[in-house]
């Protein structure tokens, strides 16, 4: 078959070449923004005079009719038109004959409109990743604002640390969402500019009109070195960063939801719909969803790391081995949005069993840091030395089988006299929780002003 590069060819391509060479089997994912951008280059060339209005008309219309073969999956793609590009080219001018069809590629190159078609795709992953997270952050705060008095133990190096709220824990995971929002934002921003009519990569001298192209496109502007535009794929790499650092904060989350889930722990329990069973023993309901989220974290780092090493000392400008960006971003945009959406939808459903997490608050002396704060603030001893005395009591509690919480105040006066029953009263869980009303900490008082931080956060970008 004819190539449209066949010109200065005298021999006809090796079959292994057109196999190796091709990226139709992957690049087909890009055809609306192919053809979106061809249709914005055409409207651009028939305003610049660069080809007449009949030639554009036509160019549109076959375009159009080009956009419903695919998707109605009448459209046949073939490897030895080696990439989406030239597909639709082709068959462009097969609709409409090539005296017009040929017309299409005049001021652009192969470089630029991949470069389009690629920061398109990114910049509305950008935004649909956006939205799904806005969803998730907006299920936590739901939950959370149901749950301010349900006590938990919260953990430092998996031990039993401070009693929390189940409504703070989960707060904690909605800061770390809206952070993972504002990056991917910052980045459809910083990359809202478009690279089309830097052709090959040194611009061209018909009198194009850029701007035109970006406006019809909805870019907020150009960019503005056609070098530079042509041989970075750094927008891409962003949002493969961005979606890696999604994945750190789900698969935290995801491993807690498979802690808590387990006997162990009790926690919760996974709804019925969002988890397995094992083929050998019929009483295991299993956290598949949550494991599978937690492991294509790895895959997910693996493609950053990918792009990273391909673009690694490129010369400038456009080479072939950019070629090899697509899939691992394509796989990476697709288990980001499938994983968010899951995880949502999965959460929803949880059943948060608040006695196991009570009954786990009254184990491991929680309180303990509030006996010691009790010394330093109402009897004036130095921080370190109520440290020890606190200590000691644990040490007796520990002897006795009882929690730190359970002690009498006899007790707790056999170790150190000055303490009175006004300790009694600060060793309870709901009291230790109740007076961190610190900015940040676990009271309502201090939780409330996160759930409002996250109520503004969500007014002003969930339109
Ligand atoms: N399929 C190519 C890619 O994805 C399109 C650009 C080809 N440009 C070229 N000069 N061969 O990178």
């Amino acid at each position: 078959m004819q190539k449209m590069w066949q010109g200065r060819f005298s021999e006809a391509s090796s079959e292994l070449l057109e196999a190796f060479n091709a990226s139709i089997e992957f690049d087909k994912e890009l055809y609306s923004q192919d053809i979106n951008g061809s249709k914005a280059h055409t409207k651009m060339l028939s305003k610049c005079d660069i080809i007449d209005n009949e030639a554009a008309n036509k160019i549109l219309e076959g375009l159009d009719q080009i956009k419903s073969e695919i998707e109605n999956g009448e459209f046949k793609f073939n490897i030895a038109d080696e990439d989406i590009h030239m597909a639709i080219e082709k068959r462009l001018s097969q609709i409409i004959g090539a005296e017009f069809g040929g017309k299409l590629h005049t001021a652009r190159s192969r470089n630029d409109q991949v470069a389009l078609d690629f920061r398109l795709f990114v910049l509305e992953a950008n935004l649909a990743i956006s939205k799904l997270l806005l969803n998730l952050i907006k299920t936590l705060h739901s939950i959370a604002k149901e749950h301010k008095s349900t006590l938990m133990p919260g953990f430092t190096h998996l031990q039993h640390a401070q009693p929390v709220s189940l409504s703070y824990h989960l707060l904690a995971y909605g800061f770390m969402f809206i952070r993972d929002y504002d990056r991917l934002m910052s980045s459809y921003k910083r990359n809202n500019l478009s690279p089309l009519g830097s052709c090959a990569m040194a611009g061209t001298p018909h009198p194009i009109d850029r701007d035109i192209v970006a406006k019809e496109l909805g870019f907020s502007g150009i960019t503005p070195n056609a070098m530079d535009s042509v041989s970075d794929r750094d927008f891409a790499l962003e949002l493969l960063f961005n979606i890696s650092v999604i994945f750190t904060h789900t698969s935290r989350m995801c491993e807690e939801l498979i802690l808590w889930s387990s006997s162990e722990f009790g926690y919760i329990t996974i709804s019925d719909r969002f988890s397995t069973g094992s083929s050998i023993m019929p009483q295991k309901k299993n956290p598949d969803v949550a494991e599978l989220i937690r492991g294509k974290t790895g895959r997910a780092y693996g493609n950053l790391i990918s792009l990273l090493t391909t673009m690694k000392s490129l010369p400038l400008a456009y080479n072939k081995d950019m070629q090899e960006d697509k899939e691992p971003l394509f796989d990476s945009v697709k288990n980001a949005k499938n994983s968010l959406i899951i995880l949502n939808e999965m959460i929803k459903e949880i059943k948060f069993n608040k006695e196991n997490m009570l009954k786990a608050c009254k184990t491991g002396h929680l309180s303990a840091t509030d006996l010691a704060d009790y010394l330093v603030k109402q009897k004036q001893i130095p921080f370190r030395q109520a440290h020890f005395i606190t200590g000691k009591c644990v040490a007796l509690a520990e002897s006795l089988g009882k929690d730190l919480s359970e002690l009498s105040l006899d007790e707790l006066q056999s170790i150190e006299p000055i303490i009175d029953s006004n300790a009694l009263e600060l060793l309870k869980l709901e009291s230790s929780k109740e007076a961190r009303r610190s900015l940040g900490g676990t009271s309502d008082y201090s939780v409330d002003i996160q759930l409002n931080l996250i109520s503004d956060f969500l007014n002003s970008n969930d339109k």
